[in-house]
């Protein structure tokens, strides 16, 4: 794994607090060791994420969590010699819990803090899985709050070729299950709500703009808001389970034929070795399906995460601190957290 401009890091600690999920884990001489996931599944009562409720529940769970990891591994604080944490993007308050542990942790410990993109954990998932991207890649990131299209050069070299003008790919998922009476997040009751119903019933719109890999939904999410209104008046009583269904089948088949589509045209355009799926939608089986003939067509190297790599976990955190350490990126203790991306993040 190491190259020259690589050095040897034994332990290291990830922790990750960005969203509704706490998360711990351990990486030792390359191994990944344990991954701990902690979700706050309490939020569904409110129907998203409620953000003080958030902070509130990663704080309660982060020190038993971390000494949970350390016993999993046979390792006391004292083994641990770096330690990462999500900076950004996130609930501010949550990601405070996360950062400011790891800072607190490397302070007492005189250990290296590397603060970590939550984006960038995403995007180098892939190498998490036996099977590793080879760069140059492109990488579709697909999670609640971001949909971006990359092509991945190195790990210190990402460009942007596309994202979302107005919702994510995993909030249109959310937001259309709510429409359905499904409880957040409802990616997952729409797949499987979707297996029951026919994905051609009705013709949802897919997005056409000006960017040639930059994606659009909410035209989508309104054109299903508009057919339930339409068809489903309140004084009707509800939408039948199987009208319901083919509502779920139809618009995940427009939001995957949106997503391939970006992904096609730029596999056409730029000569990679792998191309990878990344983030919490990228749980979706018939999106991942749908990456596999794409694989198959071009002929490409596909590595999409397993589902424990997929939606939010400290491992992909570590993994991308390791990293960045390894390329001799340091980083002083009053790094702050940040709630989205800026420019600067990816050229
Ligand atoms: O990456 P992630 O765990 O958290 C963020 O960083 O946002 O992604 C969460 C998103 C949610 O919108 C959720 O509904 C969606 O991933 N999701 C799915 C599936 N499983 C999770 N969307 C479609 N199909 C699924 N099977
Ligand atoms: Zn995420």
């Amino acid at each position: 794994m190491n190259s020259s401009n690589e050095i040897s890091v034994g332990n290291v600690l990830g922790i990750e607090t960005s969203c509704d999920e706490t998360s711990v884990a351990i990486i030792s001489n390359n191994n990944l060791l344990t991954n701990l996931i902690s979700s706050q599944h309490f939020h569904s009562l409110y129907g998203g994420v409620v953000p003080e409720l958030s902070s509130r529940a990663h704080l309660q769970i982060i020190i038993p969590l971390i000494k949970e990891a350390l016993k999993k591994c046979g390792m006391k604080l004292n083994d641990i010699n770096i330690v990462c944490a999500t900076a950004g993007p996130g609930l501010i308050g949550a990601l405070l819990v996360g950062l400011t542990f790891a800072k607190g942790l490397a302070y007492s410990l005189k250990i290296p803090f590397v603060p970590v993109n939550h984006i960038e954990g995403h995007i180098y998932s892939g190498f998490l899985m036996e099977e590793k991207p080879e760069f140059p890649f492109l990488v579709l990131v697909v999670s609640g709050g971001h949909t971006l299209l990359l092509l991945v050069h190195s790990f210190t070299e990402i460009k942007k070729l596309g994202t979302t003008v107005d919702d994510a790919a995993g909030e249109a998922f959310d937001k259309v299950a709510k429409m359905l009476g499904f409880s957040y997040p409802g990616g997952a009751k729409i797949q499987l709500a979707a297996t029951k119903g026919d994905p051609n019933k009705i013709k949802f719109p897919v997005a056409e703009l000006d960017h040639p890999y930059n994606f659009s939904f909410s035209g989508l999410k309104t054109s299903v808001l508009r057919y339930i209104q339409k068809n489903y008046p309140a004084s009707k009583g509800g939408i039948p389970e199987k009208d319901l269904n083919d509502i779920a089948a139809s618009f995940q088949k427009a939001v995957i034929k949106a997503l391939i589509k970006n992904m096609e045209k730029s596999l056409c355009n730029f000569d990679v070795k792998s191309i990878s799926l990344v983030g919490g939608v990228a749980a979706n089986d018939p999106l991942r399906k749908a990456f596999i003939d794409l694989s198959n067509k071009y002929d490409k190297k596909l590595i999409i995460p397993r589902l424990e790599f997929c939606g939010d976990n400290a491992a992909m955190i570590a993994f991308r601190g390791l990293k960045l350490y390894e390329y001799g990126k340091r980083f002083e203790l009053n790094y702050s957290p940040y709630p989205g991306l800026t420019e600067e993040h990816f050229t």
